[in-house]
């Protein structure tokens, strides 16, 4: 495998299983060392071992991105193991699916703080450890020729358009899109890109847990629901979690220094605004 991030360091939300797994072990399989963070310590374990196992440093920090100052920690533990962070992603989410006129404000609360707040703040604390790496003359001008760091922020086709039995999961999805533009004209100065991946349907526990919860609204088998899904996308195949690492990887390397504040869309043709 190709050795772009050799001598970078990563850290990656959401990496102990599905997506996010498949980023971490990417970015380390190209030569980076990988914070692996998520609320699900036990599964991530495994996949700090792999990263070992591969020869580079890889460190576990349990996060709950619901938590403001527990997304601070995370931010402050990765930078003393790392040193510093070149690339950040941010894959972590959740989905829930639910009627929109039964729709409680727990619903909201909850989907809203893991996929739109965190993300907010995510790029805050980042943000600020890449903007502090960035010398004074460099800010004094306003332009770097240097990179300072890259952002990658998981969208979704729900984010796209509406979904009715989605209100909170595609208004934090479309605030991805919007949250990722509004920090990369922020962190033009300082040639920090930022950009999102926006999946369409992989199949990750994710996708089991919206399936599942939708067949039950409609009363309908959800295997079929998956397969009714599917259909719809014009390449007739659901993504796998290494077309979205291949995504991220694109755009944390240099082949993509000159793309930022864009939401790529990795869903076989699904969407294509
Ligand atoms: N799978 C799909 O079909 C699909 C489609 C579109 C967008 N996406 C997006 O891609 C991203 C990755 O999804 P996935 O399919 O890998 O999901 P997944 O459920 O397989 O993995 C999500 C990870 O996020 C972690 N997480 C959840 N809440 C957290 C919290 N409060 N703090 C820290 N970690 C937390 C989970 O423990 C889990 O390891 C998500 O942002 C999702 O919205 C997925």
């Amino acid at each position: 495998m190709e050795q772009r991030f050799s001598g970078k360091c990563a850290l990656v939300t959401g990496a102990a299983q599905g997506i996010g797994r498949a980023v971490a072990l990417r970015l380390a399989g190209e030569g980076a060392d990988v914070v692996v963070a998520d609320i699900d310590a036990e599964k991530a374990e495994p996949v700090c071992g792999q990263i070992t196992a591969m020869g580079r440093s890889c460190r576990l920090v349990a996060v709950d991105l619901a938590v403001i100052d527990s997304i601070r920690e995370m931010v402050e533990q990765s930078i003393e193991f790392l040193g510093r962070i070149d690339m950040f992603v941010n894959c972590a989410g959740i989905v829930h699916n639910t009627p929109l006129l039964q729709i409680t404000q727990e619903d909201w609360d909850r989907v809203i703080n893991v996929n739109q707040r965190a993300v907010a703040f995510c790029t805050r604390f980042v943000g600020r450890h890449m903007v502090d790496r960035v010398p004074d003359d460099v800010k004094a001008q306003g332009r770097s020729t240097v990179s300072y760091g890259k952002i990658v922020n998981f969208s979704s086709i729900s984010g796209r358009r509406g979904r009715p039995l989605q209100i909170h999961y595609a208004a934090s999805k479309a605030a991805v899109i919007s949250l990722t533009q509004s920090a990369a004209l922020a962190f033009a100065p300082y040639n920090i890109n930022v950009n999102a991946v926006s999946p369409g349907p992989v199949r990750t526990r994710m996708w089991d847990v919206n399936v599942v919860e939708k067949g039950r609204i409609f009363g309908r088998d959800a295997e079929k629901e998956a397969e009714q899904f599917i259909e719809l996308v014009p390449l007739k195949r659901a993504g796998t979690v290494d077309d979205m690492a291949a995504a991220v990887a694109f755009l944390c390397s240099s082949d993509a220094d000159f793309i930022t504040g864009q939401t790529l869309n990795v869903d076989g043709g699904f969407e294509m605004g």
